[in-house]
């Protein structure tokens, strides 16, 4: 998504107090997915309205769904897995790369033909990973170039997924999941990094059988899911941000609340301790099958760090804001096994390195790496490459800068975050649009 939006940050004063963060973005789309295919009302609490997640509401509203929105709820009338119908137009996805993929998953397999479109990012963005496996089990889908728009024909002799997918992606998983909710068969469809697990955890909650064998999870078609409601944690993603910034900034001290902390996304948390965050994670509880705590953070000077293998898929999403912490604190860091980043919704290494080099910050990258020598932030002039979390992440460095820092292209942050400036707006944060 490109858009001419700039906003300029100052340097502040210390974070102090209670911070609302709103829902987790993957689990939101998931419970409309799913809560679609229920059978009854199901009524989501502390649901994402961002862009995204706006999406996936109107395409399965496209599909037959009837789903109802308030200031603090989404309420789903489900009729059964088999109740979606032929949407009379091509179903946008916008700029959600978890919207097209799972959504790709389940219009594979039904008995009707349908297409999918994104904006210009996402149509950018690879499908080869999805489109592989689903046309191994007989789907029909046509691309160019394995890229979005994509078309899918109605489907009726579908086999049963056995498949492993050589790319840690929860978004490949998921989608081949929803595709064998509707194969007769047994499915298997396992990875050799495990990558976060809100569609399983979603489906036990929903009552939905299947067994997880080591790394292999393997579930039969064909079975139902009953209507509950489902109270959403927030975005440890989101969250990301203010934990950088309550680090980074003298004198801090804030607390997250209702925070998810699925072990499969607290990499970032993991991370920061050991590179001297003062992070305390407290009230541990489980909303539905998730668990989640508050957290309380406190300016803390932090050293390098050097990362890579397995914690990077518990953090992926949180690479760009690490980056910043990075840039900030002393020595060099060293982060590998990266090369995924360049397949969001920009190249995230190439756009935090552009930016970075610009600050005064001394980066270096490969195709699967990136280094970054800590110093001080100086000011100027960013581009956020049409991505939300490289928008933030910038921002973020702007409370510490030497000078302010302009964003330019932020109107993505709308995409995963949309109270993100009400939030630094209310911690007396100098930040406006230019
Ligand atoms: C997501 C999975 C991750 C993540 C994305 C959300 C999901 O993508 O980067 O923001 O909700 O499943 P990959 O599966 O491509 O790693």
């Amino acid at each position: 998504m490109m858009n001419n939006t700039s906003l300029i940050i100052n340097s502040s004063k210390e974070l102090i107090g209670d911070i609302i963060i709103p829902g987790d973005k993957s689990i939101t789309h998931r419970a409309i997915i799913l809560g679609s295919l229920c059978s009854g009302k199901v009524i989501i609490s502390n649901g994402l309205f961002s862009e995204d997640c706006l999406k996936t509401i109107s395409c399965f509203k496209q599909m037959g769904v009837e789903i109802k929105t308030n200031d603090c709820s989404i309420e789903i009338i489900g009729k059964g897995l088999r109740s979606l119908i032929a949407p009379k137009e091509i179903l946008d996805t916008g700029n959600s790369g978890t919207l097209a993929r799972l959504l790709s998953g389940i219009l594979s397999c039904q008995n009707f033909d349908s297409s999918i479109n994104g904006d210009e990012s996402l149509n950018s963005r690879p499908m080869k990973r999805i489109i592989d496996p689903l046309t191994s089990l007989g789907a029909i889908i046509k691309s160019k170039d394995y890229k979005l728009p994509i078309s899918f024909k109605a489907s009726n002799s579908l086999i049963p997924i056995a498949y492993k997918s050589p790319i840690p992606s929860a978004q490949i998983k998921s989608c081949l999941l929803l595709a064998a909710l509707f194969i007769d068969g047994e499915s298997v469809i396992s990875e050799e990094t495990k990558t976060r697990d809100h569609t399983e955890r979603l489906l036990k909650y929903l009552g939905y059988p299947f067994e997880v064998n080591n790394k292999a999870i393997v579930i039969r078609g064909n079975g139902s899911l009953s209507a509950r409601a489902i109270d959403i944690p927030s975005d440890i993603s989101s969250a990301a941000f203010f934990i950088v910034a309550a680090l980074i900034t003298q004198g801090s001290d804030i607390l997250l609340t209702n925070i998810g902390t699925n072990p499969l996304r607290t990499g970032i948390i993991d991370v920061l301790i050991a590179m001297g965050a003062d992070i305390k994670l407290i009230k541990n509880r489980l909303i539905g099958d998730e668990p989640v705590s508050d957290i309380r953070i406190k300016y803390s000077r932090l050293n390098s760090i050097n990362i890579s293998g397995k914690i990077i898929s518990r953090l992926i999403d949180e690479l760009p804001i690490l980056f910043i912490a990075c840039a900030i604190c002393d020595g060099t860091s060293t982060i590998n096994d990266i090369k995924e980043l360049r397949y969001k919704e920009s190249d995230r290494i190439l756009s935090m390195e552009t930016g970075l080099k610009k600050l005064g910050i001394d980066v270096t990258s490969t195709e699967n790496s990136i280094s970054i020598i800590g110093g001080s932030i100086n000011g100027g002039i960013i581009d956020s490459f049409g991505d939300h979390r490289v928008a933030m992440s910038f921002l973020i460095a702007g409370l510490v800068s030497k000078k302010p820092i302009t964003v330019r292209n932020t109107e993505n942050i709308n995409t995963s975050f949309p109270t993100f400036i009400d939030i630094l707006r209310e911690q007396n944060i100098d930040i406006y649009k230019i």
